[in-house]
């Protein structure tokens, strides 16, 4: 089993277009995806500093390619500048980070992770005042941080530089600003979310969408519950139109949901820890989706945005802050 399909990005690169998730685990639970990941044909991994597990998916990376079990080129490894060093000054810094801790040489794509900014805390996370509201830092600004994002390219560090969370007018003031336009743009979505304004507007401007949370992010309400935000979130695996489809394909609703995202042309990054999960995710590649059935999903849109960033009270108050959450007036 492999992911048998690619996309092909503005820069000719080739992009698989399914990849393993990697936020919400600890280091021994993201070795033992990892591996399996790899092991069940996974070659496309998403992760990021703020997820804490660089360095644990590195330690895998490394087994795999001293072994020659896989090679470099056949990877296609993808990380994120940090919210809290949005800055020109710390851009090259960040990613030899990363490089380090992934045992690499250059990933394939770096991306933005977010338009706004935080404050570092002193535990390397964000910094919080004692009610738990985060310093936001209004000093972003998207056009400079690019131009160092842009030599990341030129210094054989990335192949490939992204942006993610932006909303359709970040995009377009980047894509007014910059030499090397962004790769792609990943943005949660799913049936529930499928912002067709922002995704129509980046296909046209030929900037891939990767969509995160494809799933529903399942595995939200823990961290919602330690930082005390409480919400309803719904079960895609639940709605009649996903389980009709899934029974008629013989495939469950995960594969359903998967299947939609590559099916209307965009790229998906499941997370799982459980190598039968992993393995059932990536088992969407001997069926198609008619297109009464695409039809039928696209139609689902709630605009029911998940991961609203309602962890981060205070973050409402950044410039470029777009979504909505409790928080926001
Ligand atoms: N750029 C950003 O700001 C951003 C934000 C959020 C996420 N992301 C990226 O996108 C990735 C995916 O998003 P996500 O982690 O929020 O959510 P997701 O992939 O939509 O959902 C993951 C959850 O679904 C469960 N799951 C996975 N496959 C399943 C299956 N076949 N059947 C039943 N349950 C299944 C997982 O549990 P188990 O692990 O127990 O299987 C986990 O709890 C992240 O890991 C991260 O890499 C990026």
């Amino acid at each position: 089993m492999a992911c048998t399909k690619f996309l092909t990005l503005n820069n000719g690169v080739k992009m698989p277009v399914l990849g393993i998730g990697t936020w919400q685990s600890s280091d021994a639970e993201i070795e033992i995806a990892i591996e399996a990941a790899l092991e069940a044909g996974y070659r496309h991994i998403d992760t990021a500093p703020v997820y804490r597990n660089e360095a644990a998916i590195g330690r895998v990376l490394k087994r795999w390619l001293d072994a020659g079990k896989v090679k470099r080129e056949d990877l296609f490894i993808v990380t994120k500048l940090a919210s809290y060093a949005n800055h020109p000054h710390e851009v090259e810094g960040e990613i030899k980070k990363s490089l380090a801790d992934l045992h690499l040489d250059y990933v394939d794509l770096y991306l933005i992770h977010t338009p706004f900014s935080f404050v570092k805390g002193e535990d390397g996370g964000v910094k919080r005042d004692k009610d738990g509201i985060v310093e936001v830092d209004v000093t972003t600004n998207h056009a400079a941080t690019w131009v160092a994002m842009e030599k990341l390219v030129e210094a054989g560090l990335t192949k490939s530089i992204g942006i993610s969370n932006f909303s359709k007018e970040q995009v377009a003031r980047l894509l007014k600003n910059c030499k090397i336009p962004p790769a792609t743009n990943q943005i949660e979505h799913h049936v529930y979310l499928q912002q067709r304004d922002l995704v129509d507007f980046c296909k046209a401007e030929n900037v891939a969408i990767t969509a995160y949370s494809p799933l529903g992010s399942r595995g939200i309400a823990k961290i919602n519950s330690l930082v005390g935000v409480h919400r309803d979130l719904p079960d895609l695996f639940d709605i009649p139109e996903v389980k009709d489809i899934a029974k008629a394909h013989g495939k469950t609703p995960a594969q359903v949901l998967l299947r939609w995202i590559i099916d209307t042309g965009l790229i998906a990054i499941p997370k799982s820890a459980e190598p039968k999960r992993l393995k059932e995710n990536l088992d969407i590649f001997d069926f198609e989706l008619s297109t009464e059935e695409i039809d039928k999903l696209l139609a689902l849109d709630k605009n029911i945005r998940i991961c609203d960033f309602s962890i981060f009270q205070g973050l409402e108050k950044h410039p470029e802050f777009t979504f909505k959450n409790q928080y926001t007036k």
